[in-house]
C-alpha cells in the first residue's frame, strides 16, 4: 500500500462513526486541508474547491494511470482510470455518473476526466488518435459556448443536460465519440434573472468579434443595445473572458472541420436573435405594426429572407381549416409571444446544430470501426444539470429535477439495491440497510394517465381553453393523497403554497413548489408554422437545412408534435437504459458554499446535500459490504497462476473448490466470503494482494506462451519444409526419370547410326541433371571412340595418335599431310628406304649408348641449307630426347644433338611441299626439306611426333605455322622463305631470292599427287586413322567439311573422322 499524508479519512468506509455529523465533519477537515476528493468504497465524492488547485499536472497523471483506487489518495484521476482499466481488462462499456447541484464542479469534473484519459491513451502517438483527442476536448469549448450561462449560483453554468460518450479501440485509444445533448433552458433565450446572464455565445460575439465582423452582423459593441442580453444587468462577469472564450469557441470550430460558410451562418444567426429581442409591436384596434422595422431589415439580412417575409411572420398567422387557408393578423401581445417563441426555438435549432457538427468531427468513422475497432468500446461521461430549487420554479427546473430523480433511481438500483439483493441470493447473512427509494417520485412524474406529465399532456390535447389552473385542479383530482405531492387545496393549512398557482413535490433531495404559470405553453412549445416556413426559405443553405418540416405545404395536416414533457420523459427513459447498460462510477459532486467562496464550508448546504444524495445509506451498505466480487470461476482464472494448485489447471473439484485452495493458501480466509456462485473479498487490500501476485507472474506466463507459440510456429514451418522437400525430391525424380525415358528414346538406335548418335541433339536437361548429363555425354564419347577404335589394331593406336596431334595442327590448313599413308617414323632403319640400312642402325645404336635416349621416332634423308645459303643433304634422326643432324653416308652424327625442348615452334607450307623448318632457340634454325624413295608426304608425320614429343617433354604446346611464307633465323639473321612451285627440277631445292634475305624453296609440280575429292575420302582402314578435330570452330565439326567424313580411310559408313576424336586427350 502506498503510504501518504493523510487529512482526515480518505476513505470514508473508514470512518469510527457512520453518521452524517461525522461525514460532513471528514469532507470539512479535508476541504480545509485542500483535500476535495473522498472516497466512499469506489464512490468519489467531489467538494468543489472554487479556486484552482494544482492536482491535475502531469506528475498527478503518472501516480494514477494503471493504478488501483485503493492505491493512492482519493482522486478523481483515479475514478477515470478504474473506468478505463475496466473497459480496457474486460472489454466492459462503463460509464462515469457525475451528480450534484449546480455548480458543485460537474462540468469541470468531466474535463478533468477527459484529460485525463487523453494524457493515458495513445502511447504510440498515432495521428489520428491526436486528432481525435484534439476533437474531443476542444468539443468543450463550442459546447460551453453555446450551452452555458452565468446564473447565480455558476458563472459557467450548463443549461443542457449532456452525456458523452468516448469510443475505444481494442488497445484502448479514443477513437471518437458522441454526444447527446439534452433540454436546452431555452426560456434564457428572452429572459434572464437579475444578476444572470443569457448564452455565453451572445456575449462572445459582441465583446470577441472584430469591428468588421460586427458590421457585418449588424451589430453595435454595446451589451445594453440588445433586450435579450441586457436583462439581468451583469453583462460582464470577471470569471468570464469574453473575448478570449470566443477566439477559442472560433478556433474550436476550425477544428473541428465546420466550414467557413457554417461558421459563418452560426454567428449570423446569433446576430439574428439580438436584433429580434429588439423588435417592438404596436398595436391598437385589429392592426398590430411592428415600430422599428428597421431591425427587422437587419433580421432578414441575417437569415437571408425577404424582409416583407420576416414582417408577415411576425405580425401575422396562416390558418388552414378545412382546406381553406385563411390569414389571421395577431395581436399585439400574440406577437410579442410569437417573436420570444421564434427566437427560442431559433436558438435551440442552433444549438442542436451545433452539437451535430461536434458528433460530425468526433464520430468513429465506419471504415476504421470495420477495420480495427471491432472490439469497439466505450466510457460514457455523463454530466448532467443538477437538482435545481430557486425561488420560483417553474417547468425547467421541474423537468431537471425529475432527471435528479431518474439517475438517484439508477443510483439506487445499481449501488444499494442491487448490491442487497446479491447478498441476499447470493447467501450470504446481511442485514438490511434502510434506504429511500425514490421509484415512488420517479412514478408520481412519469407514470401514464396519472403521472404530472400525463396530466400536463392532457391538459395540452384539450382542443377547448385550458389554463394553468384548471391543469393544477386535474392534478389535485388526481394525486389527491400521493405522499409527495400537495397543493394549497390539499394542504390548506400549508401557508406557504399559493392557491391555484402553485404545487409541491417532495422530491427525494428535498421539497420543491412548483409555480404552475406557462406549464401548458412550455410543454406544448408551439412555435408558428409560418417562422418555420420562413426560416425553410432561407438562402442561405445552412439555415434552411436547420429548418427542414417548413418545407411542408401549408394545408398538410401535421401530427401533434410530442409534448416537451414527453419528450423529456423519453430521453431520460433512453438515458438511463443506456448507462444500465454500463458499468457505473459515480462522482458525487457537493458544493460547499453558495457564495463561490474557496475558504467557506457551509455545513448545513453539505449535510442537505450529504443527505438528499443518500452518501449515508451508501455508505453503511458499503461498510456492511465487500470491495470486490467476482464469480468463482472468473476469479480462478485471474489468480490461478498464483496458486501452485491451480495453475495450470485446477482438477481438484469445482471452480468454487479451486478458487477456496487459493484463498486458503495465499492466507486471505479471514477476509472472503463465499456466495453461491461468487467469491466476496471484503477489503481492497486483498484484491491489490492478488493483482500484484498476478502482476509478477503474468510476465513469465506471456513469455512461456511466447515459447510455446513460437514453438508451434517453427514445428509447422518445419513439417512445411519437410513436405516441400518430399515434394521436391518426388518431383525431381520424376524429373529425371523422364529425362532418362526421353533419353533412351532419342538415342534408342545409336548403335545402328552411322556416327554413332553423334548428331543427336541431346534434350535439355533438368537442373538436377546437368551435371550428370556432362558424364554421360563423355561416356557417350568414350563409347563412340571404343566403337570407332576397336576397329584399328591396337599396335597402330600410337601412330593414330601421332596422326590425331598432327591433324590437329595441320588438318585444313595444309593440303596433304601424308595422313593416308602408314607411318613407320624410322625410314632409315628400312632397307627400302636405305640401303646402308645396317650403318644406320650401327650409328644409331653408338648414339644411344652415348646419348641414352630410348628410341628412335623418326628417320629420314632431308636436304638443307645452312646460314650460307649453302644446300647439303642430311639424314634428321628424331629420338624421344633429341634431333639429330647426320652424314647422309655415314651417319655419324655432324653436331651434338639438339633437344627437342629446344623447339620454339615449327613452319611448314600449306602445299605439298616437303619444307620443314624447326625453329630453334639460338638463331639458327633447322630448315629441311624431307626426301624420300618414293616421294612420300611425310611433313606431317614429323610434325605430329615433333609436337606429341615435345607435349610430352615440356607439357606445353609447340606453336605450328603453316604460311607460303615462311619467316625463319640463319646465322643470327631473319630471313623470309618463299614457296614457289616449279615446272623444272625433279627434287625440291633451296635457292637466294631476289631480295635480301630472301630464299626461294622450289617445289617441282610434278611431285603433286593427286589428292582425293575432299568429300569422298575415308579413312584408310589399315594406315590412316582420322584425324582429330581442330575445335578451331568449336563446333566439333572442324574444318574436315561439315562433318562428313574426308580425308580419312574408305570407310564412310562406319567411320566420321571428325566425331572420332571429338574429346580430344583421352587418347
Ligand atoms: N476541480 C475544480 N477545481 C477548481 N475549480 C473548480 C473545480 N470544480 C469546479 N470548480 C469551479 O466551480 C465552477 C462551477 O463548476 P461547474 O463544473 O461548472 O459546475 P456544474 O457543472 O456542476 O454546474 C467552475 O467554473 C470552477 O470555477
Ligand atoms: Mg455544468
Amino acid at each position: 500500500m502506498a503510504s501518504y499524508e493523510e487529512v482526515g479519512i480518505g476513505d470514508a468506509v473508514l470512518l469510527d462513526e457512520i453518521s452524517t455529523r461525522a461525514f460532513v465533519e471528514n469532507l470539512r477537515v479535508r476541504f480545509n486541508g485542500g483535500k476535495i476528493y473522498t472516497y466512499i468504497g469506489e464512490v468519489c465524492v467531489s467538494v468543489n474547491p472554487y479556486r484552482p488547485i494544482n492536482l491535475y499536472g502531469k506528475e498527478y497523471v503518472s501516480q494514477y494511470k494503471g493504478r488501483e483506487i485503493f492505491e493512492r489518495p482519493p482522486h478523481i484521476f483515479a475514478i477515470a482510470d478504474a473506468a478505463y482499466k475496466a473497459m480496457k481488462r474486460r472489454g466492459k462499456d462503463t460509464c462515469i455518473v457525475i451528480s450534484g447541484e449546480s455548480g458543485s464542479g460537474k462540468t469541470e469534473a468531466s474535463k478533468i476526466i477527459m484529460r485525463y484519459i487523453a494524457a493515458v491513451t495513445n502511447v504510440a502517438g498515432q495521428q489520428e488518435i491526436e486528432r481525435v483527442k484534439n476533437v474531443l476536448l476542444q468539443s468543450n469549448a463550442i459546447l460551453e459556448a453555446f450551452g452555458n450561462a452565468k446564473t447565480n449560483r455558476n458563472d459557467n453554468s450548463s443549461r443542457f443536460g449532456k452525456y458523452m460518450d468516448i469510443n475505444f479501440d481494442f488497445k484502448g485509444d479514443p477513437v471518437g465519440g458522441f454526444v447527446k445533448n439534452y433540454l436546452l433552458e431555452k426560456s434564457r433565450v428572452v429572459m434572464q434573472q437579475p444578476g444572470e446572464r443569457n448564452f455565453h455565445s451572445f456575449y462572445q460575439v459582441l465583446f470577441g468579434a472584430t469591428d468588421a465582423e460586427l458590421s457585418r452582423l449588424k451589430l453595435k459593441r454595446d451589451v445594453n443595445a440588445y433586450h435579450y442580453v441586457r436583462q439581468g444587468g451583469t453583462p460582464r462577469v470577471d470569471s468570464i473572458a469574453d473575448k478570449a472564450d470566443y477566439k477559442s469557441c472560433q478556433g474550436a470550430f476550425k477544428t473541428l472541420g465546420f466550414s467557413n460558410e457554417k461558421i459563418d451562418a452560426i454567428w449570423r444567426v446569433v446576430s439574428a436573435i439580438l436584433h429580434l429581442g429588439n423588435v417592438q409591436f404596436t398595436g391598437g384596434g385589429d392592426e398590430t405594426l411592428i415600430s422599428n422595422p428597421e431591425v427587422v431589415r437587419n433580421i432578414a439580412e441575417l437569415i437571408k429572407v425577404p424582409v416583407d417575409a420576416v414582417m408577415k411572420a411576425l405580425c401575422h398567422r396562416v390558418i388552414a381549416a378545412r382546406g381553406e387557408v385563411m390569414e389571421k393578423m395577431h395581436t399585439e401581445s400574440e406577437a410579442s409571444y410569437g417573436r420570444d417563441a421564434f427566437a427560442k426555438a431559433i436558438y435551440e435549432r442552433l444549438f442542436s446544430f451545433v452539437v451535430d457538427g461536434v458528433n460530425t468531427a468526433i464520430e468513429v468513422r465506419v471504415e476504421e470501426q470495420d477495420r480495427r475497432y471491432k472490439y469497439n468500446t466505450v466510457i460514457g461521461v455523463l454530466d448532467i444539470y443538477g437538482f435545481e430549487i430557486f425561488d420560483k420554479n417553474n417547468f425547467e427546473q421541474f423537468c431537471i429535477n425529475y432527471c435528479n430523480e431518474k439517475l438517484q433511481q439508477l443510483f439506487i438500483e445499481l449501488v444499494l439495491k442491487q448490491e442487497q439483493e446479491e447478498y441476499k441470493r447470493e447467501g450470504i447473512t446481511w442485514t438490511n440497510i434502510d434506504y429511500f427509494n425514490n421509484q415512488i417520485i420517479c412514478d408520481l412524474v412519469e407514470q401514464p394517465h396519472k403521472g404530472i406529465i400525463a396530466i400536463m399532456d392532457e391538459a395540452c390535447l384539450n382542443v377547448g381553453k385550458v389554463t394553468d389552473e384548471l391543469m393544477l385542479e386535474a392534478m389535485e383530482n388526481k394525486l389527491k393523497g400521493h405522499n409527495h405531492f400537495t397543493t394549497r387545496k390539499l394542504s390548506p393549512m400549508d401557508k406557504e403554497l399559493k392557491h391555484v398557482e402553485e404545487f409541491r413535490v417532495r422530491h427525494y433531495a428535498g421539497d420543491v413548489v412548483y409555480n404552475v404559470k406557462g406549464f401548458i405553453e412550455k410543454n406544448k412549445d408551439t412555435l408558428f408554422q409560418d417562422f418555420k416556413r420562413l426560416m425553410y426559405s432561407s438562402s442561405d443553405p445552412v439555415i434552411s437545412s436547420m429548418w427542414p418540416e417548413g418545407a411542408k405545404d401549408i394545408t398538410a395536416t401535421t401530427k401533434r408534435p410530442q409534448t416537451a414533457g414527453t419528450m423529456f420523459k423519453n430521453s431520460m427513459v433512453a438515458l438511463v437504459k443506456i448507462l444500465m447498460s454500463k458499468e457505473p462510477y459515480y462522482v458525487r459532486c457537493i458544493k460547499p458554499n453558495d457564495q463561490k467562496s474557496p475558504v467557506i464550508f457551509d455545513d448545513q448546504r453539505v449535510t442537505h446535500q450529504v443527505n438528499y444524495l443518500g452518501l449515508i445509506e451508501n455508505l453503511r451498505v458499503r461498510r456492511a459490504g465487500f470491495a470486490y466480487r467476482q464469480s468463482y470461476d472468473r476469479f480462478l482464472r485471474r489468480y490461478k497462476m498464483i496458486s501452485q494448485y491451480t495453475w495450470p489447471n485446477f482438477h481438484g473439484g469445482s471452480d468454487r473448490d479451486g478458487t477456496k485452495i487459493l484463498v486458503e493458501e495465499q492466507g486471505f480466509t479471514n477476509d472472503v466470503t463465499y456466495g453461491n456462485t461468487k467469491i466476496f473479498v471484503r477489503s481492497p487490500q486483498t484484491l491489490f494482494a492478488l493483482e500484484q501476485g498476478r502482476a509478477m507472474l503474468i510476465p513469465g506466463i506471456v513469455v512461456f506462451l511466447q515459447k510455446m507459440w513460437r514453438g508451434g510456429v517453427q514445428r509447422l514451418r518445419y513439417r512445411r519444409m519437410v513436405a516441400a522437400r518430399t515434394i521436391l525430391h518426388h518431383y525431381r525424380l520424376y524429373k529425371m526419370r523422364s529425362y532418362m525415358v526421353e533419353l533412351l528414346r532419342v538415342f534408342r538406335n545409336v548403335r545402328q547410326m552411322p556416327d554413332y548418335g553423334k548428331h543427336v541433339r541431346w534434350p535439355a536437361p533438368p537442373l538436377t541433371l546437368r551435371n550428370t548429363v556432362t558424364d554421360f555425354q563423355s561416356i557417350h564419347n568414350r563409347w563412340r571412340a571404343q566403337m570407332i577404335l576397336h576397329k584399328v589394331p591396337r599396335n597402330e593406336w600410337p601412330q593414330l595418335r601421332i596422326k590425331v596431334t598432327a591433324g590437329d595442327a595441320l588438318m585444313g590448313k595444309r593440303a596433304d599431310w601424308g595422313v593416308r599413308d602408314k607411318w613407320e617414323g624410322n625410314y632409315l632403319a628400312s632397307n627400302q628406304e636405305n640401303h646402308d640400312s645396317s650403318s644406320f642402325q650401327s650409328a644409331v645404336r653408338n648414339m644411344k649408348n652415348k646419348d641414352a635416349f630410348k628410341e628412335v621416332l623418326f628417320s629420314s634423308l632431308v636436304r638443307k641449307i645452312n646460314m650460307k645459303d649453302k644446300m647439303s643433304e642430311r639424314a634428321l634422326l628424331v629420338t624421344d630426347k633429341q634431333m639429330y643432324k647426320l652424314h647422309s653416308k655415314t651417319f655419324k652424327p655432324l653436331r651434338s644433338p639438339i633437344p627437342i625442348q629446344e623447339l620454339t615452334g615449327i613452319s611448314v607450307s600449306p602445299g605439298q611441299d616437303q619444307l620443314v623448318v624447326l625453329h630453334l632457340r639460338g638463331g639458327n634454325d633447322f630448315v629441311i626439306s624431307l626426301i624420300s624413295q618414293e616421294n612420300f608426304n611425310r611433313v606431317g608425320e614429323l610434325v605430329g611426333l615433333l609436337l606429341r614429343q615435345y607435349q610430352l617433354l615440356c607439357k606445353s604446346d609447340l606453336k605450328v605455322l603453316v604460311q607460303s611464307t615462311i619467316q625463319c633465323m640463319l646465322g643470327n639473321k631473319t630471313r623470309i622463305i618463299t614457296v614457289e612451285e616449279t615446272e623444272v627440277g625433279s627434287f625440291a631445292a633451296f635457292r637466294r631470292g631476289k631480295k635480301r634475305g630472301e630464299l626461294i624453296y622450289m617445289w617441282p609440280s610434278s611431285l603433286n599427287k593427286a589428292l582425293p575429292p575432299p568429300t569422298h575420302t575415308n579413312l584408310n582402314h589399315r594406315h590412316a586413322p582420322p584425324a582429330p578435330p581442330s575445335h578451331a570452330n568449336g563446333n566439333g565439326h572442324n574444318g574436315y567439311g561439315n562433318g562428313k567424313n574426308i580425308a580419312y580411310g574408305n570407310n564412310n559408313k562406319q567411320t566420321n573422322g571428325s566425331h572420332l576424336y571429338a574429346n580430344q586427350g583421352q587418347y
